[in-house]
């Protein structure tokens, strides 16, 4: 579904992917791990059409997006869940769901009434404050925001981040769910158990490029790459 080919980006003249390839097949989980300041963030950025590919080539469906604006690119299929959630405080949790809903492929069938079945504390939290929300009800409308453009990939960095274990254990269920209906995920985690949990692929990262992929049982009794590439 999803194929990064040799993808180079970066920050103005400073260079930090160099050379990422990935293979996403449609409704695999794919999480890509690595230490801090590795290119993880910035490999999601790149696909979102957030900064812009240097060299290589970004294929959705079989068709290269890496030229298009960031909002075409979510037009496409691609829902980019930054670490920073990039939910408007100052709009209700409804105005949030419903501003999104605008990005939405035209063939999208979230309605903000299936989101709030989806992640029913949500329910209760329509006419809030995006600011008046919980770290984990943000996470929340921050996946629902997303649902509702109609994806057909769902790209997320460090969902998990600054959450209670009880919460994250929800955010799990909530993918697990998303996973078992189908949704393809690419999945950026600093938390291994959850992301091993989640996963079918694992690519690990290390300055800039891939340098091991396989799978999460295959990574678990891999302690050698664990404790080089994650510092484990
Ligand atoms: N806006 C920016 N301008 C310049 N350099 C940046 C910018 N954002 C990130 N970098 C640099 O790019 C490199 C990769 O950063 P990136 O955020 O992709 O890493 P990461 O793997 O997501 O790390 P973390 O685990 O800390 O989230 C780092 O050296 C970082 O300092
Ligand atoms: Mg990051």
């Amino acid at each position: 579904m999803l194929e990064l080919d040799q993808i180079e980006s970066g920050y103005g003249e400073t260079k930090v992917l160099h050379g990422v390839s990935l293979t996403i097949a449609a409704g695999q989980t794919h999480a890509v791990l690595g230490r801090n300041g590795v290119g993880k963030t910035t490999t999601l950025k790149t696909v979102a059409g957030q900064i812009p590919t240097d060299q290589g080539a970004i294929r959705l469906h079989g068709k290269d997006i890496h030229t298009l604006p960031s909002y075409a690119i979510a037009k496409q299929g691609i829902a980019y869940v930054p670490e920073t959630r990039d939910i408007f405080g100052a709009l209700t949790v409804r105005e949030n769901l419903q501003l999104a809903g605008r990005l939405a492929k035209p063939a999208s069938s979230w309605t903000i009434e299936d989101t709030i079945q989806f992640f029913p504390q949500l329910a209760q939290r329509l006419n809030n404050g995006g600011h008046q929300l919980s770290g984990g009800e943000q996470q929340m409308l921050a996946i629902g925001r997303a649902l509702m453009t109609g994806p057909d990939i769902l790209i997320l960095d460090e969902p998990t981040e600054g959450l209670a274990p009880i919460i994250i254990e929800a955010i799990f269920e909530k993918l697990a769910d998303l996973k078992s209906r189908g949704m393809t995920i690419l999945l950026v985690e600093q938390n291994l158990h959850f992301a091993l949990r989640l996963a079918d692929q694992v690519s690990l990262m290390s300055r800039g490029q891939i340098v091991w992929q396989g799978t999460p049982e295959t990574l678990k009794t891999d302690h050698k790459s664990q404790a080089r590439w994650l510092g484990v």
